[in-house]
């Protein structure tokens, strides 16, 4: 067990249990980071909530629970402070130890999950024929590092793109198809039919205009719903070309996803909406079968209804979830369902959990979550657009990215007289520029909005990919120069005794701790603190204490902990879907 907080936790629990009896075997001994350095490195607040119920002072707790703690392997003698605080100081000892044992390790002393759970991340899903937008953007970014740390931790991760693939905008789209493309369609070939977002926008534009086209397009509808051979190909050959388009940017962010769009569960909608109904949950509203919501009520009062199906026996949105969600648990087993999207969409989700609930189809052990993130700004503030003021497209904004970036190597490179080849510059100006747009992204609270600026989130400096990326190259510059593999250090003995080494050391060990609670609350900007800080701890580390030049043993013992930091950055920024790079 390589986790610090789970080793002070188990030695507390055993000593609440020596001192107060098997009634507190169960107690949380409340350990976390101490806030300050003078209260030393962890701090148990246990003794202030215990003293209440054995009705003595909270010191004396204290020193009940110190007289049974055998943790000397681990931490200096703790010591009591305050109203009843324990502050625990590790011992450069057991430091020393716990890194010469994660450094054998590939998973760097992360456990894999004691118990691994099947889980579905469902996010990414733009809408066919529609452009993704960069609400999509933060869904495919966010959703890609929630499924790469629960794969890390042992977990059986099903990443769903439910993209949205069915609908009536299909009948116009349908419609327009055959009148401009009718070629297209009998060679069965989605190139031809160009870009999609411009067919939208020409098909709305015929639709708004043209009654007679109007009448068209439902009847599309209805003959695609019927499954008519030719409507079917009709809207196969525009979920081909959207897919072609959308794998674009796939590629570019080296996203995986398994589509299973909405058209998916359409065979399954009527039985959902028959089991409502059987449930004796379903009832109907000026036509429309719907299910009456518990605490949701419009301004005066009335109960909210969710529509299951239309007065015109179409299915929405929501029914389509709900049979989502029944069809995940049942058939996908799933036990945990995590839905990656815009905070807009945070009623849809709780109304939609609750007819499922109610409808008995989520067992108690399984957890369904909304993680919803904030939009991104431009940095007027407002929604983001180009200067032209249109919608930004993805894949312009990527291309920008990643140009932007080549303009500072090629500034810096010919400022440093390096002279590198283009394909050097190419690859690193790609590997910069994706990076850095996703760790803008993943490194903000994802619950609130966040500026969208291509000069900050490229700066060496702050809390940016360039800056992380960076000290990662830093280690490899070590070890050129020493003309050392790293990989071959092998099981050497490291010896802590600079402050900034003592410092550094315990960041290392706390990944594990780390990957477990962004494994729960599913804020990736946790990881993304840590890395900060631990390539800010690494630079202070290596600005004040030689390695190449140090005597030994404190050589290899720092060359150790140079490529412990280089490992634990090139892991931690893959689990957020960066790649590291040799040099930079
Ligand atoms: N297609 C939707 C949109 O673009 C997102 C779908 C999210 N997933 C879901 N199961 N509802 O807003």
């Amino acid at each position: 067990m390589y986790s610090l907080l789970e080793q002070l936790r188990q030695q507390f629990s055993q000593a609440l249990v020596k001192a107060f009896g098997d009634d507190y075997a169960d107690t949380d001994p409340l350990i976390a980071l101490a806030g300050k350095p003078e209260f030393g490195d962890y701090q148990s607040n246990v003794a202030l909530s215990l003293a209440k119920t054995l009705k003595q002072k909270p010191r004396d707790t204290a020193q009940q629970i110190l007289d049974h703690l055998e943790i000397a392997q681990l931490c200096e003698p703790p010591e009591i402070a305050g109203p009843g605080f324990i502050n625990l100081k590790l011992k450069p000892s057991y430091l020393e130890n716990q890194l010469q044992t994660i450094a054998q390790d590939d998973q760097l002393g992360v456990e894999k999950a004691e118990t691994p759970q099947r889980v579905i991340v469902d996010f990414s899903s733009p809408n066919i024929a529609k452009e993704m937008h960069v609400g999509h953007l933060r869904s495919t970014i966010i959703g890609d590092c929630i499924a790469r740390i629960l794969e890390f931790r042992g977990h059986n991760v099903l990443r769903l793109n439910h993209v949205g693939d069915w609908g009536t905008q299909f009948g116009m789209l349908i419609a327009y198809l055959r009148e401009a493309y009718p070629d297209a369609l009998i060679k069965a070939d989605a190139l031809a039919i160009g870009d999609l977002v411009t067919l939208y926008r020409q098909a709305k534009k015929r639709f708004d205009e043209d009654e007679q086209f109007q009448t068209t397009a439902r009847e599309e509808v209805v003959k695609l719903q019927k499954g008519a051979e030719d409507s079917v190909k009709a809207w196969q050959l525009l979920c081909e070309q959207s897919r072609r388009e959308f794998q674009v940017i796939y590629d570019l962010l080296g996203v995986k996803l398994t589509e299973r769009g909405e058209s998916f569960y359409n065979p399954l909608l009527p039985d959902v909406v028959g089991e409502l109904e059987a449930k004796g949950l379903l009832e109907e509203d000026q036509g429309a079968k719907c299910v009456f919501l518990e605490g949701f009520s419009n301004k005066s009062g009335e109960r909210l209804p969710l529509i299951v199906q239309k007065t015109d026996g179409g299915y929405n949105y929501a029914t389509t979830d709900l049979a989502a969600i029944r069809y995940r648990i049942r058939e996908d087993g799933a036990q945990r369902i995590i839905y990656v999207t815009d905070a807009g969409q945070a009623n849809h989700f709780t109304q939609v959990f609750q007819v499922a609930k109610r409808a008995g189809w989520i067992p108690e052990d399984v957890e369904l979550v909304h993680v919803p993130f904030g939009l991104v700004q431009g940095e007027d503030g407002k929604k983001l657009k180009t200067r032209s003021g249109d919608t930004i497209r993805l894949r312009d904004l990527l291309d920008e990215a990643i140009a932007r970036s080549r303009q500072d190597l090629e500034k810096r490179f010919a400022a440093e007289g390096r002279n590198e080849s283009e394909d050097f510059i190419e690859k690193t100006a790609r590997g910069v520029g994706i990076s850095a747009v996703k760790y803008a992204d993943l490194s903000r609270n994802r619950t609130s909005n966040y500026v969208f600026s291509f000069d900050k989130m490229l700066a060496l400096q702050g809390n940016t990919a360039p800056y992380l990326l960076y000290a990662y190259v830093r280690v490899q510059g070590i070890s050129r120069k020493g003309n050392i593999d790293l990989a071959t250090l092998g099981n050497q003995t490291i010896v802590l005794a600079d402050d900034s080494e003592l410092v550094l050391a315990k960041h290392i060990l706390q990944l594990s701790d780390i990957l477990k609670e962004v494994e729960k609350d599913l804020l990736p900007n946790r990881l993304c603190l840590y890395l900060f800080e631990l390539s800010q701890k690494f630079n202070q580390f290596y600005d004040r204490c030689p390695v190449l030049q140090a005597e030994e043993p404190k050589r290899t013992s720092r060359l150790m902990l140079a490529d412990l930091t280089a490992r634990t950055l090139k892991l931690g920024l893959n689990l957020l879907g960066i790649e590291v790079l040799e040099r930079m």
